[in-house]
């Protein structure tokens, strides 16, 4: 088979809109990570890119939530994911960001490639506008009832549910997720990929690729079946890379457009701290560019990203798309806003030095080929009964039987027994199967493989009990454990694109460096008298404890959800009522009101009138009477001495037969209470507001 000059790998960039679950982990990040260690092991050219997805209304809607700007999310999120990824061992060549201005530049020069070939059509459409919010509702801005599926909760991009692409017009009782109500449409101009154009492009390009995992092959043939419709490629909305064309101000890329050239920015971001060039790496025929994502991304990574290359003309295509099936959670889909999820940042308070067990555990349980499920119990079984039991048990009774009876120097090895023949074997035959299963994305497999090898010295131990030899045969005991010490080796090499942190503690116990995997399988990777480093256990067990209290920590966090949500519901209707904000006026415009601070001098209530108070203020240029409509909120008592401040040039007007020059300014909750308004720190009467 032809190998590839080099290898461009992806992971999915991760939305900045909050901490990544466990889920995201296994779907993407954790396979792309073993297999871009494996080929750097094999000595293959890798570059292996992602970064925070820090556009959409994905981002736009968090900032919503937690009342901050977009800026301030992504700056938080990105930050923690990117630790988080560095603490579990991802080995990312670079984590890229697409707000910086490189990939802003990639992004608006793309469409620009794309426009001027005559690929993107401006088409007037109607699109949901929420009069209320003062905006068109774009993809995640708005939510309704998928019409293929019937999800409750689908968005005006896509359906979670189903992974069917949409738009926002197709959804069924659509709402607004800014105000909650019900949209009106308007006709706005954006920018079209004429998709149903390249039917025949895209299916050629896809049933090229019939070696894809059924799952996504399976889903692309289905879409195409459906037939490619024409998808808008920018968006009325602030928040984005900028639309470069003159006639489009105001308007920004969809953040599906943006985001996969992400991996191009990323790219040259890298080529630029390393002094090299980026473009091999994205247009010599002869890289292979592998994208690891969830199966939610397949239609974007399968269909309009390698039709925005091809139409663009100077990029290679996806050479392998190898999506996951969805993990669950004890039971439940994974959700970090129903709180049943474990998101990287909180397994690595509870587990700072687990982060193997965890990368072991959900690669023995990768979604591959359909959904699969997460217990804390199952995590525990994994780490006791096979970390503990077959890989620790192996070496550390290796290691402890040589440095007690061997000074801790690996024994020679005279004879060639049959048994030591078997052991060779199964050595050298090892990593073959292993590659095999990691270069066809098959890697639960790929690491019981090599989980079979520590098995196969368990059993090599349990057969030739080399502790019963120590005394009377010290030869035969030394040549059995040169040969588990070879295995030791072995597994230190095969481990590391699984287990990189277990393979390092490993390489120190046996004093060499992390062998590369090019030389796994070979029987003698110690040479007879190499002195051992000290031993250590390499797995502790996990008790039930421990297990017990996950599990009650995650419904809690599901509760605390639930109530949260019970909140928010019960909040979103003042959230509502807050105005839309007022048609922009000039400076000149505030600058004819005159505003200043007042000191309160009197204040009485108005005969007859329940709502209103008379005011003797002092404006810093005369004393003057105004009427004001707080009597409800504030007491005579409570507004005299007080500073206030006062619009002076509001057009004098009778009240209740009193002469009122002027009005004190208030602020009005949605519910209609009143609140003064005044300067936090004393400043003086007369005191101009600008
Ligand atoms: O689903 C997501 O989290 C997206 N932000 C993935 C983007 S992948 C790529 F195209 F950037
Ligand atoms: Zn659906």
């Amino acid at each position: 088979m032809h190998t590839p000059q080099r290898y461009t790998i992806t992971a999915a960039l991760p939305y900045a809109n909050g901490p990544k679950h466990l889920g995201h982990l296994a779907g993407a990040y954790l396979p792309a990570d073993v297999y871009a260690r494996y080929l750097r092991g094999r000595g293959r050219r890798v570059l292996f890119v992602c970064g925070s997805d820090e556009h959409g209304t994905a981002i736009a809607n968090q900032a919503i939530r937690e009342h901050v700007t977009p800026r301030h999310i992504i700056d938080k999120y990105h930050a923690i994911n990117r630790e988080c990824f560095a603490q579990l061992g991802i080995s990312f060549d670079i984590y890229h960001r697409t707000s910086e201005p490189l990939h802003h530049q990639t992004a608006s020069d793309f469409f620009r490639v794309l426009y001027e070939k005559g690929h993107l059509k401006g088409i007037e459409t109607e699109q949901y506008f929420d009069p209320q919010a003062g905006q068109f509702l774009a993809d995640r801005y708005i939510t309704g009832t998928c019409p293929r599926c019937a999800h409750p909760s689908a968005y005006g991009d896509q359906c979670e549910k189903c992974g069917s692409d949409l738009t926002p017009t197709e959804l069924i009782d659509p709402r607004s997720v800014l105000s909650g109500s019900k949209p009106e449409l308007r006709t706005t101009t954006n920018w079209f990929l004429p998709m149903d154009e390249y039917q025949a492009l895209v299916e050629s390009y896809i049933k090229s690729h019939a070696n894809w995992k059924p799952t996504v092959y399976g889903q692309c043939l289905s879409w195409l079946n459906d037939g490619l419709r024409p998808r808008a490629m920018t968006r009325d909305l602030d928040w984005g890379v900028q639309v470069p064309l003159p006639e489009a101000k105001g308007k920004v890329l969809y953040v599906w457009f943006d985001a996969p050239i992400g991996y191009i920015s990323a790219t040259k971001q890298w080529a630029l701290d390393h002094h090299t060039d980026w473009e091999p790496w994205w247009k010599d025929a002869d890289t292979q560019l592998v994208h690891f994502i969830g199966k939610d991304n397949i239609v974007f990574h399968c269909i309009t990203f390698p039709l925005m290359l091809m139409l663009h003309g100077d990029y290679i295509l996806p050479a392998q798309v190898p999506a996951n099936e969805f993990m669950n959670l004890e039971g439940e889909k994974m959700s970090t806003s129903r709180g049943w999820s474990i998101e990287m940042d909180e397994y690595l308070r509870d587990f700072p030095d687990r982060q193997d067990v965890l990368r072991y555990y959900l690669m023995s349980i990768l979604p591959e080929q359909k959904d699969s499920e997460f217990t804390w119990k199952d995590f525990q079984a994994r780490n006791n009964n096979e970390l503990v039991a077959i890989l620790g048990n192996f070496v550390n009774r290796v290691m402890v039987l040589t440095h007690k009876n061997f000074e801790g120097k690996v024994p020679p090895l005279s004879t060639d027994s049959p048994s030591e023949a078997a052991v060779a074997a199964a050595i050298r035959e090892v990593p073959t199967g292993v590659a095999r299963a990691i270069e066809q994305y098959r890697f639960r497999e790929a690491l019981q493989g090599v989980m079979d090898l520590a098995r196969t010295g368990n059993k090599y131990l349990a057969d030739t009990e080399p502790w019963k030899l120590m005394k009377n045969d010290p030869q035969r005991a030394g040549e059995i454990l040169h040969t588990g010490l070879q295995i030791c080796a072995n597994l230190c090499a095969l481990l590391q694109p699984f287990l990189p942190f277990t393979a390092a503690s490993l390489a120190q116990m046996l004093n060499i460096e992390v062998p590369s995997w090019n030389e796994a399988g070979n029987a003698e990777i110690l040479s007879s008298g190499h002195s051992l480093g000290e031993s250590r256990l390499l797995f502790s067990p996990i008790d039930d404890a421990v297990v017990e209290e996950q599990v009650n920590k995650l419904k809690k966090k599901a509760d605390a959800a639930k109530a949260a949500s019970g909140v928010s519901t019960d909040a979103e209707p003042k959230e509502i009522k807050v105005p839309v904000q007022k048609t922009a006026i000039s400076y000149e415009d505030f600058s004819r009101m005159d505003i200043r601070v007042a000191h309160v001098l009197e204040a009485e209530k108005v005969a007859g009138a329940d709502k209103l108070l008379k005011l003797k203020v002092d404006t810093g240029n005369d004393v003057r009477e105004i009427v004001s409509g707080i009597a409800l909120h504030y007491t005579p008592e409570e507004m005299k001495g007080k500073k206030v401040l006062v619009l002076v040039n509001l057009e004098p007007r009778k009240i209740r037969g009193i002469l009122s020059q002027g009005m004190i300014l208030m602020a009005e909750d949605s519910n209609g209470t009143l609140t003064l308004v005044s300067p936090v720190d004393d400043a003086p009467a007369g005191s101009t507001v600008k």
